[in-house]
């Protein structure tokens, strides 16, 4: 399915709803990481060159449908416009007569972020109502909103009943190019690193990704369910039990087509583990069975050898989900060691969202890969190939 973007229309003159995912992590009114904001740059810029009136909604966090200081998005506007180098109005709501009236003064070329979309129930509940009063202010709808592309909401598929043209924006273009295209027709090998705490959260992935990929390789908490399927112990290192018949057929799965499913050779085990802390106690590297009283937290030197082997041979390489808990300096060798290994690969790199980009910028080498999604719960349900309702519902080609 093609969807139309914001190159296929006209938009110059109009008012324009444009959903972006500024939802980005706020502390005390500083932003942590604009990575989104910078992400949905040339859309607008694009807009404002058209002199189209530019109208931004977002989401910010879960505020539960009631107005709630905390999860303002005042903070992005003043990031916007010094990014974009022209004001940013900021309207301390989105829907009503005192935004209508904001809207009619815009100029061509203007820009204004409204007030946290999910102030309203009526958002998350993709209430008609709720879509008519949001879809008043524009003339046209476009969704950039990439991280927000899975969820049905007033604001990312309601609006599309009462806007037209309704398109998507150069962010979401490149979304599906890179997560949908490029793994679709790889440049082979085409190679696939998963990661992350649960077999439950990824067997989607892995099942859709073993119809594309030649090689997949496990690393994480969820590697332990699949060596409990393979009959190794695991101490007391994270796993799902009641999914290791689960690993043991997607195991079965690659085999019978050929799939290269390589799991970690050697693990870092600890003991006294505090997350809070960020501190373990003792360490051990373990070869294949790790020993009760001992918890498997990062992949060991010779996985490392082995995942970097095949990654260093790939054309393609898209990477969800670390390989140990990263966040704590000991056991963040196995993750950094891969991202190190994608950046310097020279193949088409993808980082699927969510805490895989996170450690890549941690490790230093997120400007190194080819591309980055925004999107955390939205690629994985992209990956899984499941139509997105905020892309699936505009206009098509
Ligand atoms: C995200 O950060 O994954 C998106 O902004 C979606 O947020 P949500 O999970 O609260 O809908």
């Amino acid at each position: 399915m093609a969807i139309k973007t914001i190159n296929d229309v006209n938009l110059s003159g109009k008012r324009v709803l444009v959903r972006c995912d500024f939802n980005v992590p706020i502390k005390d009114g500083t932003i942590n990481d604009d990575s989104r904001i910078v992400a949905a740059l040339p859309t607008i810029k694009q807009l404002i060159s058209q002199g189209a009136k530019i109208i931004l909604v977002s989401h910010l966090g879960r505020p539960k449908g009631e107005k709630n200081a905390k999860y303002t998005l005042a903070p992005v506007a003043g990031e916007l416009a010094k990014h974009l180098g022209q004001p940013v109005t900021f309207v301390e709501d989105c829907v009503g007569p005192e935004v209508e009236a904001e809207v009619a003064k815009m100029g061509a070329g203007a820009v204004v972020l409204l007030e946290n979309v999910r102030f309203y129930a009526g958002e998350e509940k993709n209430d008609p109502e709720f879509a008519a009063s949001l879809a008043k202010l524009a003339d046209a709808f476009v969704n950039d909103a990439f991280g927000t592309a899975h969820r049905a909401h007033a604001s990312t598929a309601g609006v599309v009943k009462h806007l037209s043209p309704a398109v998507c924006g150069l962010l979401i273009e490149k979304e599906l190019a890179y997560l949908g295209d490029k793994t679709a027709q790889p440049e082979r090998p085409f190679t696939v690193i998963l990661g992350g705490a649960k077999v439950s959260d990824k067997i989607k992935v892995i099942d859709a990704l073993l119809e594309k990929a030649d090689t997949i390789i496990i690393g994480g908490a969820m590697a332990y369910t699949f060596a409990l399927a393979e009959g190794r112990t695991i101490g007391d290192s994270l796993s799902e039990p009641d999914f290791v018949d689960t690993a043991k057929s997607a195991l079965a799965k690659a085999k019978a087509k050929g799939v290269k499913f390589l799991l970690p050779l050697d693990n870092l085990g600890v003991k006294d583990l505090d997350f809070g802390a960020g501190t373990v106690g003792e360490q051990k590297i373990f070869e294949g069975n790790i020993e009760d009283g001992w918890e498997g937290v990062d992949i060991g030197p010779k996985s490392i050898e082995l995942f970097s082997e095949e990654v260093k041979n790939a054309k393609t390489v898209l990477w969800n989900g670390p390989m140990g808990i990263f966040e704590i300096d000991a056991c963040n060798r196995g993750t950094f060691a891969v991202a190190k290994t994608i950046a310097e690969s020279g193949a088409c790199s993808i980082i699927g969202g969510g805490d895989s980009v996170k450690a890549i910028n941690m490790a230093g080498y997120g400007e190194q890969v080819t591309f980055m999604s925004t999107g955390g719960g939205a690629s994985l349900e992209f990956l899984e190939g499941k139509e997105l309702p905020g892309v699936s519902v505009l206009d098509q080609v």
